[in-house]
């Protein structure tokens, strides 16, 4: 059976670690010098090392006859390990098994001194994966550790490691590999693969790989499965976009503020086993390298990528204003640091998205940013308050405010003139006159409106369909009027959700199963709420549509 690269060629002893001799000559010199922790922690990127090194580590203080610190490979401790017969050394997924009952149990076996081994080990990866109940347990025996147990502790992010936990490890930091180190590693392996793989080529796979020696190995796979004579063309070819094709469609979601696509991106790359963070910094880096070549004469040497990569990103670059890099760029930064700050991360970047898609509903800086650069580009006199005539806008520019997709929330904007506010109707169509009449329709629903008690149930309820919405209306408020339920939220954002109709399907259904009667939606908005609703880029935007120009929001 054919062993993927990355698997096969795990470094055994840590001289075949390349990159990290800040982790790999200290523990070397403290296990010559017979120093030996009780826990320890291997922190760094991806693909760099940690769990390769923890078991190397756990042979090397268990190996009967250990050479310059490094496991022999063929005392029978050492074979027993490689095999898998010698059960003192235990590894744990911690994304798995993250449970306070886990780590109980692990502390009710830890007392019991190794079959056959000197210590009894415990490797926990992606540590960060824990419970706060189990971290505290891990705590307390790390506090009172046997004299026979070691624990190594791995993880990406050691930033959601509790100091109690971290001040009892000795923690190593891996980084990331330089491109010569790597690319010098995979001549080796394809040589010992009886491949060839020349020098350029494996610098643009280093590079491809940003630091890390396990994507570069995935990398050589692909590449060598086209041809066992690697040149820069077949890494060209087999890298291509390297299924990154995602971050091109979800910049064009962006830019043609088309909320609905870039969800479907995101749902697909969520199925797909993706992490959301890791989505969120190659969208940044993708942010980034557009940005790059906007503004520098030559970006290339600063983006390492394949040239058809290139030349499709040089592509892209010329299509998405600098306004809306930046806001992206921005709004990613944000989501990742409340990531890592425990919020979920799957709606964290969906909301991350919405604000993109409509920067109406962003309050930062670089959504108004981005908004008075696109009202300047349609009506640069409107904007600058003067109403002389102006000349019409340009065919295509890309980021005019106008939403692509319908609206279903009646908005005094947006709802054209019915008896009652109706649901899902053409947006283009609006115009202030008609506007003002709808906007009367929601007002007259407000007065008689029903407080709806049952509101707390159906946002629970909401969880079963999408944890998304239930969270964006958590603690808000819903009336009933004529067969309608107005939901009360200062949260635009909430409301922007709701244009998505599979998200107005489980809103419904949630209401449904808890009312047991259909209703439609809308906002609630009393007549006193109406003026401070507005938007002051929305009245801007009047007055721009005054000066005879057509600015249509929502
Ligand atoms: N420093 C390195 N030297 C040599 N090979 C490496 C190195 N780092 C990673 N590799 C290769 O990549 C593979 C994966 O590495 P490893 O599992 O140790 O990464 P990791 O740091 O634990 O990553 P993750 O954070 O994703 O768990 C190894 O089997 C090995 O082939
Ligand atoms: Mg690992
Ligand atoms: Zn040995």
């Amino acid at each position: 059976m054919y062993q993927v690269l990355y698997r096969k060629w795990r470094p055994q002893v840590f001289a075949d670690v390349i990159g990290q001799p800040q982790v790999t000559k200290t523990l070397q010199n403290e296990l010559t010098a017979g120093r030996v922790a009780h826990a320890y922690l291997f922190t760094g990127c991806r693909g760099t090392g940690k769990t390769t090194c923890a078991k190397i580590l756990a042979k090397a203080v268990n190996c009967l006859h250990p050479k310059d610190g490094d496991p022999c490979g063929e005392c029978e401790i050492c074979r027993g390990v490689q095999d898998g017969s010698i059960m003192d050394i235990v590894e744990i997924d911690a994304a798995s098994n993250n449970g306070v009952d886990n780590i109980r149990m692990l502390r009710e076996e830890a007392n019991f001194t190794p079959a056959v081994a000197k210590y009894r080990v415990y490797i926990i990866d992606e540590v960060h994966m824990l419970s706060a109940g189990a971290f505290n347990a891990l705590l307390k025996t790390l506090e009172e550790p046997p004299a026979h147990v070691i624990f190594i502790l791995a993880t990406t992010e050691v930033q959601k490691i509790p100091a109690t936990i971290l001040s009892r490890c000795q923690r190593f930091d891996f980084h990331r590999i330089a491109p010569e180190e790597i690319a010098a590693r995979l001549r080796y392996i394809a040589g010992q693969e009886g491949a060839s793989l020349d020098e350029e080529a494996a610098m643009l796979l280093a590079r491809l790989a940003d630091g890390a020696m396990r994507d570069a190995l995935s990398l050589l796979d692909q590449c060598l499965g086209r041809s066992r004579d690697v040149t820069v063309e077949v890494v060209n070819a087999a890298a291509g976009l390297a299924g990154r094709e995602h971050l091109f469609r979800l910049t064009d979601a962006v830019k043609e503020q088309d909320s609905a696509a870039a969800l479907s991106v995101i749902d697909e790359m969520h199925k797909a086993g993706k992490d959301m963070a890791r989505l969120c910094e190659e969208f940044s880096s993708h942010l980034r390298s557009l940005m790059l070549i906007k503004t520098m004469k030559d970006a290339r040497p600063l983006i390492a990528v394949t040239n058809s990569e290139y030349e499709q990103m040089e592509k892209q670059a010329l299509t998405v204003p600098l306004p809306v890099i930046l806001h992206g760029l921005d709004t990613m930064q944000d989501a990742l640091e409340r990531m890592y700050r425990g919020v979920d991360r799957r709606t964290e970047i969906e909301m991350a998205f919405l604000k993109l898609c409509c920067p109406e509903l962003d309050d930062s800086k670089a959504a108004l940013l981005r908004r008075i650069g696109a009202l300047e580009k349609r009506a640069p006199a409107a904007v600058s308050g003067l109403t002389a005539p102006v000349s019409q806008p340009e065919p295509q520019v890309q980021t005019a405010p106008v939403p692509v997709k319908p609206v279903s929330i009646p908005t005094p904007q947006a709802t054209p003139e019915t008896s009652s506010p109706p649901e899902e109707q053409p947006a283009s169509a609006a115009k202030p006159t008609k506007a003002a009449a709808s906007a009367k329709s929601v007002v007259e629903l407000a007065e008689n409106a029903q407080p709806l008690a049952e509101w707390p149930e159906i946002v629970q309820t909401l969880k079963q369909y999408s944890r998304t919405i239930a969270a964006a209306f958590r603690g808000t408020k819903a009336y009933v009027s004529g067969g309608y339920v107005l939901i009360d939220s200062g949260n635009e954002m909430a409301f922007s959700l709701l244009r998505e109709s599979s998200q107005r399907d489980s809103m419904r259904r949630a209401i449904q199963q808890v009312t047991g009667k259909v209703y439609k939606l809308g906002p609630y908005r009393p007549a006193d709420k109406q003026e401070q609703a507005r938007d002051p880029l929305k009245l801007m935007a009047e007055r721009a549509e005054k000066a005879g120009i057509d600015v249509v929001e929502e």
